[in-house]
């Protein structure tokens, strides 16, 4: 990674950006491991089974076509609704989305409950939620030096253990041939990468960062210590070093935790950045501005992704209201499973929890309940996500179970169920194993009748059967 600063000496203000050189997303592993995308074809149809998704066409196409005007980079500061009821594929089609939208574009999750656990106020962490999901495409000059290896000299140390390694390395092109001194770190590289005469390799100057371009046609008849899949290059033209534009893509996020001084870089890695100044945000903001103004940057909207948004509460609705107005803001999508029930932080009671002004600004999606066959086809891709082997009268069983309870209580016994049938050493889980589990774990609607029979023996069962309507999804 280099540790160089962007533009510090023409710009002056020494704003870094160099040292995160990707986009990093981490992905919530599991539920929704099998999704790969959206499943559609050119003219942005749903295909029926594809990229790990099975029906819910309305909704993917709808996704489909909020992606491609994201791509186009026509939309900013929309937002959309993922609205359904729950175990219908709202966070799957998100993430679909986020597969679908490739490493270019930022795209930034959060479930809205988090903003109430992090040690900083609703404002910041939705601040910096938006800032992760807004790229900044930045254009630099590099100098390298590309040439073929013709010699690699080390020294051998002049005192025994002597830690400080010298030599030479002798580079050319097609027209010259420099001899270039080493010091450690050099050759420490060079060792790493393998780099021996006869391969061609180019070195950024700033950060002597090595990266082998392959082998020189010139060698290519030395057959021995090589691969098959060895590459083979020409050896360059020209000038030993050259300049060399390089493109990449930061999130404001990650300018704002290099930048901000309490913090540093590796804040980043430990999820640990704390709150950071306004200062310095309208400082980076301001230089950004100048960036884009002198044609070195471009802002790329990416998509800020909230799940569960009616646990949000109004504060944190009027500041999404505001913040989808800023000229770079990204594409908000939102989901949720609740009805008509109160909006959070108030005694207002409003479609899916969420204030009708905002409400007013989203395009909403519906998503619907699955049909058996759907059922039975997703949890194919679960069995095989899974590595499980299953019979078909098995899954016709669980696909029953997944209709009558639900899909999601039906995937989690793809699990369970292997496990049982692994316990009777069968490598194929049957239908007795999905019986077996279906036993032993309830479902919600018996569990519920369960509660029923015998509220007497438990706690709190005095709760008014009002309050507890409160709390309930679309669902019912
Ligand atoms: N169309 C689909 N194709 C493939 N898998 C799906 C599809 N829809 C849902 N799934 C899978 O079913 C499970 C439940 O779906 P998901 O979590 O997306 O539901 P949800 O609508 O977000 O529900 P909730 O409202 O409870 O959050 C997940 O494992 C998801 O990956
Ligand atoms: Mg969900």
């Amino acid at each position: 990674m280099a540790m160089q600063q962007f533009g510090k000496d023409e710009s002056g203000a020494g704003i870094k950006v160099n040292e995160v050189h990707d986009l990093t997303r981490i992905e919530r592993i599991g539920a929704h491991s099998h999704i790969r995308g959206l499943g559609l074809d050119d003219s942005l149809d749903a295909r029926a089974v594809s990229q790990g998704m099975v029906g819910q066409n309305n909704a993917r196409r709808s996704a489909g076509v909020i992606l491609s005007m994201i791509r186009e980079g026509k939309i900013a500061g929309r937002a959309v609704l993922l609205a359904g009821q729950p175990g219908t594929g709202k966070t799957a089609i998100a993430m679909g989305m986020a597969k679908a939208l490739g490493e270019e574009t930022p795209f930034a999750m959060m479930a809205a409950s988090e903003i109430f656990s992090l040690e900083m106020n609703k404002t910041e962490a939705l601040t910096q939620a938006f800032r992760k999901a807004i790229g900044v495409r930045i254009k630099e000059e590099t100098e390298i030096i590309e040439g073929e290896v013709v010699e690699i000299e080390i020294d051998k140390p002049a005192t025994q253990g002597a830690a400080a390694k010298t030599g030479k390395l002798t580079l050319k092109t097609t027209e010259m041939e420099t001899i270039y001194d080493l010091g450690t770190k050099m050759i420490e590289s060079l060792t790493k990468e393998k780099v021996s005469a006869g391969d061609v390799v180019a070195i950024d100057k700033a950060s002597g960062k090595i990266t082998k371009l392959g082998r020189s046609f010139a060698r290519s008849r030395d057959f021995d210590a090589m691969g098959p899949q060895t590459k083979f290059v020409q050896c360059p033209e020209g000038e030993l070093q050259k300049r060399k534009e390089v493109v990449h893509v930061v999130t404001l996020h990650e300018i704002d935790v290099i930048n901000s001084r309490t913090q540093g870089f590796l804040a980043l890695f430990a999820g640990d950045t704390g709150e950071i100044r306004t200062e310095v945000r309208e400082q980076i903001d301001l230089k950004v501005a100048e960036w884009r103004e002198e044609g070195k940057a471009e802002i790329v909207p990416g998509v800020l992704f909230i799940d569960e948004v009616h646990m949000l509460d109004i504060e944190c609705f009027s500041f999404l209201n505001r913040a989808l107005e800023n000229d770079m803001a990204p594409v908000l999508v939102v989901a949720t499973n609740r009805g008509i029930t109160k909006i959070r932080g108030t005694n207002y009671r409003s479609p899916h929890g969420i204030p009708i002004d905002l409400l007013d600004r989203l395009l909403i999606i519906a998503t619907q309940p699955y049909s058996e066959k759907e059922i039975r086809l997703i949890l194919d891709i679960r069995c095989e996500e899974e590595d499980v082997e299953m019979t078909d009268d098995a899954k016709e069983l669980l696909t029953k179970i997944g209709h009558e309870t639900s899909l999601r209580y039906a995937i989690q016994l793809i699990t369970a169920s292997s496990l049982v049938a692994l316990k009777r050493k069968s490598a194929e889980v049957e239908v007795e194993d999905v019986s077996r589990v279906y036993t032993m774990f309830v479902d919600i609607k018996r569990s519920t009748q369960f509660l029923i029979e015998y509220q007497d023996q438990f706690m709190f069962n005095e709760v008014p059967m009002a309050e507890a309507d409160e709390a309930d999804s679309m669902e019912d």
